[in-house]
């Protein structure tokens, strides 16, 4: 039950000690809770620092970013051109590279947070966030952890919740026959940093997205021997046609043409470019680029030097797993590989499912239901930023809306709770 004191103080901490291993106590928050401190996060909350409406952020990790900081390897550069990738309000450095580094990135989102005075509470993880229909409140379970301290259990209750914990938030590990029996080193992309370690290793990278890709790349860069399994299809694009990023050109090209044409014309931009990528052992999707990532979320790679590698025979593709045995793999084509390590750059996935409890806004994966650019807003002060599969450009354009939206409702309650304080303040002086 929410102690009756919670609705009327802007910001409340009622402490009740449980004598066992949690300490527990509710906050009520004047405004949204904002869940995760990557780009979709600071870009809310930016965004209604901007309009002057109170927030908290939570963050599990200890820093912003922390996919960025933590889980990505050294060699990462932005994709995309850097117009594509800016959070609202806030440019790029205009000394920064067309296409900036990872570090140049995490600086220019640590900038971001100290201009609009932004600070997450840092080692909080979100366990589940439940709307209260008797209250119309949201209440948001955390745990909070630091070194110094033993963790401790808090509430946050509050009227308006945004997701931000992205599409990208844990690690996918599939299970195979017989890795317990491997041996090897075996890793996610997300811990690979470089190939440094792996010289003169014969490495197996599963998964040829990319992050398969890239790692693979940087593998030969280091004299070590991949071999990537490409169990299905992939839409492979050249990062620029004729100078122009590829995907501003699609960006340009949409704005006159269907998609089934603007795939149909990046399909051939490939070929000509690229060449014929099949006989490599990379089978075309018979769906389009634009229309598998829209239907599918299945992110077409941009080439950034391993296709070079796999002609060259450097980068090894092999189909499917069948099992694996000790320091072996075996094939789905009966063919047996000998390795010393195993890279799974398998992909990651969405945890909403596993906190909040809410099934219609969305969905089993933990993706928005409503495809961009209505996939920002659920019912009951639900939001949602970066679940749209459009990257930093799409979470930027969530957050604009959704800081709008959010403080056009904070305003109105505000001025209406100002009101009724102001009736009952005159009918109290009357009764004297
Ligand atoms: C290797 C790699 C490279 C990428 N490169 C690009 C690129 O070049 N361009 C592009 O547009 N996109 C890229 N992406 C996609 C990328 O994930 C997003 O564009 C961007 O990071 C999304 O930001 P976000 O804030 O939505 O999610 P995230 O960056 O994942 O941030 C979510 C935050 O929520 C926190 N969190 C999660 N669960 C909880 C919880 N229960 N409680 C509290 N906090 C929680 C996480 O710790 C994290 O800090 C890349 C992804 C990967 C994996
Ligand atoms: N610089 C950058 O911009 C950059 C760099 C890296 C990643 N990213 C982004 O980060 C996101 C994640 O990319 P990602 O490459 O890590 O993941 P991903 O795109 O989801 O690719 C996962 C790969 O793993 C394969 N796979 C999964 N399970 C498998 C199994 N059991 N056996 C064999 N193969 C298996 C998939 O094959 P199937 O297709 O057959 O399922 C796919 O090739 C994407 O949005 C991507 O664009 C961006």
């Amino acid at each position: 039950m929410l102690h009756k004191n919670c609705l009327k103080t802007p910001l409340m901490v009622q402490t009740s000690d449980h004598g066992d291993i949690f300490s527990r106590h509710s906050v009520w928050v004047n405004g949204p809770v904002i869940v995760g401190a990557g780009p979709s996060g600071l870009a809310v909350a930016a965004g209604l620092k901007k309009q002057g409406v109170p927030f908290i952020i939570l963050e599990r990790a200890n820093c912003i970013a922390s996919l960025w900081q933590n889980r990505t390897y050294d060699r990462l550069k932005l994709h995309l051109p850097k117009q594509f990738c800016q959070l609202p309000n806030f440019p790029f450095p205009e000394d920064f590279p067309e296409y900036p580094t990872k570090y140049q990135f995490i600086s220019y989102l640590e900038s971001y947070a100290e201009n609009f005075g932004i600070n997450p509470q840092f080692n909080e993880t979100v366990q589940s966030a439940k709307y209260d229909e008797t209250f119309g409140l949201w209440r948001i379970k955390t745990i909070r952890t630091s070194s110094s301290i033993s963790p401790s259990e808090i509430e946050y209750i509050c009227r308006w919740l945004v997701v931000a914990t992205g599409e990208n938030a844990e690690k996918v590990l599939p299970e195979f026959e017989g890795l317990e029996e491997f041996g090897g080193h075996i890793m996610h992309a997300c811990d690979y940093k470089s190939g440094e370690a792996y010289q003169g290793k014969r490495v197996l990278v599963v998964g040829c997205g990319n992050s398969g890709m890239e790692v693979s790349l940087d593998l030969c860069n280091y004299k070590a021997s991949p071999s990537m399994v490409v169990r299905s299809s992939v839409h492979v694009l050249p990062r620029e046609v004729f100078g122009k990023s590829t995907f501003e050109l699609a960006v340009s090209l949409m704005k006159w043409m269907p998609l089934w044409v603007v795939d149909k014309i990046l399909v051939i931009l490939a070929r000509l470019i690229l060449g014929n990528v099949e006989k490599h052992g990379l089978k075309r999707p018979s769906t389009g680029p634009l229309e598998l990532k829209n239907t599918e979320g299945k992110t077409p790679v941009l080439d950034m030097g391993a296709l070079r590698k796999i002609r060259s025979g450097k980068i090894n593709v092999v189909p499917g797993i069948k099992r694996f045995s000790q320091g072996r793999v075996e094939l789905v084509n009966g063919k047996v590989l000998e390795v010393d390590s195993v890279i799974l750059a398998t992909g990651y996935c969405s945890n909403v499912p596993s906190w909040l409890k809410e099934n219609e806004f969305f969905s089993e994966d933990g993706i928005s239901r409503n495809p961009f650019p209505n996939g920002w807003k659920g019912k009951d002060g639900l939001y949602a930023v970066g679940f749209t599969r459009r990257g930093l450009s799409g979470a930027s354009l969530d957050a604009i809306s959704v800081s709008h939206d959010i403080a056009k409702s904070w305003k109105e309650e505000t001025k209406q709770k100002k009101k009724t304080v102001a009736a009952r303040h005159r009918r109290c002086i009357s009764h004297f």
